[in-house]
């Protein structure tokens, strides 16, 4: 098998450049191949991780949800940092889940039988809102959504300018999303976070706020923001925890 895995290295070439634009190389030891999707990239792997190693951990994925909204500063700075380090080592053992909704309120309009949103920083981001809504809805597969979340998060300007240059940057469709920011399906989307949010964040609580398989504490919340991989290593109880697991624990 290694041999195998040797001459695939060979046949693909040693580095490839991972989301962030930094050249990952393909590691000499075997036993770190299947470390990232980025790393068994390189490595020529991807099949061989996704079915020996990886598939193996879904069913004991940790549960993580971030209900948070798209213009709070703290919101983003968690989003491309703690959020997106876990989802870069660790992405394997967590199912990570945005709520894009956060402080928000919305009113129902029997004029045009839509909801009426009104968020914290204003209209434009009740739109950022719903497009992130709408990117999650279109682009179900978190290695889709979650690199169009990080780069909107990452990035200042007028939020459909940055929108529309996230989604090229990524590859995402904005079509496909814009069809669903315009749409009754949209709003509804939207709608369903709030109700989610609502049930489950208490109203004076910041954003972003945190649940750990359901869960949520002070510690919890603490943890998450300070060292979220050493938080999702040690709650994932499944097999062959991820090279990234090591190194926090
Ligand atoms: C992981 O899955 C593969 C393929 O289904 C199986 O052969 C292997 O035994 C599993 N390993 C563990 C540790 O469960
Ligand atoms: C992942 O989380 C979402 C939302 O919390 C849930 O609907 C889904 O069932 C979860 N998937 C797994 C495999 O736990
Ligand atoms: C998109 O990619 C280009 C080229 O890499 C870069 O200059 C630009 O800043 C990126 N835009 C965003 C919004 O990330
Ligand atoms: C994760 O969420 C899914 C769907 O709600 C649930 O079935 C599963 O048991 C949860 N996993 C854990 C570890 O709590
Ligand atoms: C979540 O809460 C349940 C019930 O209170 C508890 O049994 C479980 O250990 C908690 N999980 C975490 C990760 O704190």
């Amino acid at each position: 098998m290694h041999t195998l895995f040797r001459s695939l290295v060979v046949l693909y070439g040693c580095f490839i450049w991972n989301i962030a634009g930094l050249p990952v190389n393909c590691p000499s030891s075997p036993a770190e191949w299947c470390g990232t999707r980025a790393i068994a990239a390189a490595c020529g792997v991807t099949e061989q991780c996704t079915t020996f190693v990886w598939n193996n951990r879904t069913n004991d994925r940790v549960n993580f949800t971030i209900y948070y909204e798209s213009l709070c500063a703290d919101c983003r700075q968690f989003t491309i940092t703690q959020v997106w380090f876990a989802y870069q080592a660790v992405a394997d053992i967590v199912n990570l889940t945005f709520v894009p909704y956060g402080n928000a309120h919305e009113v129902y309009r029997p004029e045009t039988q839509l909801y009426q949103f009104y968020c914290q920083h204003g209209p434009d981001e009740c739109y950022a809102n719903l497009i992130h809504t709408c990117a999650i809805a279109s682009y179900p597969d978190i290695r889709q959504h979650m690199p169009f979340i990080y780069c909107m998060d990452a990035t200042f300007g007028d939020v459909e300018t940055v929108a529309i240059q996230c989604a090229k940057n990524v590859s995402l469709d904005y079509e496909k999303i814009s069809t669903c920011t315009s749409s009754r399906v949209g709003n509804q989307l939207q709608h369903a976070y709030a109700v989610q949010t609502e049930k489950t964040k208490p109203t004076t609580a910041f954003v972003p706020f945190v649940t750990l398989n359901g869960n949520h504490t002070d510690e919890i919340q603490d943890r998450a923001q300070t060292d979220l991989i050493a938080l999702l290593c040690e709650t994932y109880k499944g097999p062959n925890p991820p090279s990234g697991c090591k190194k926090t624990t």
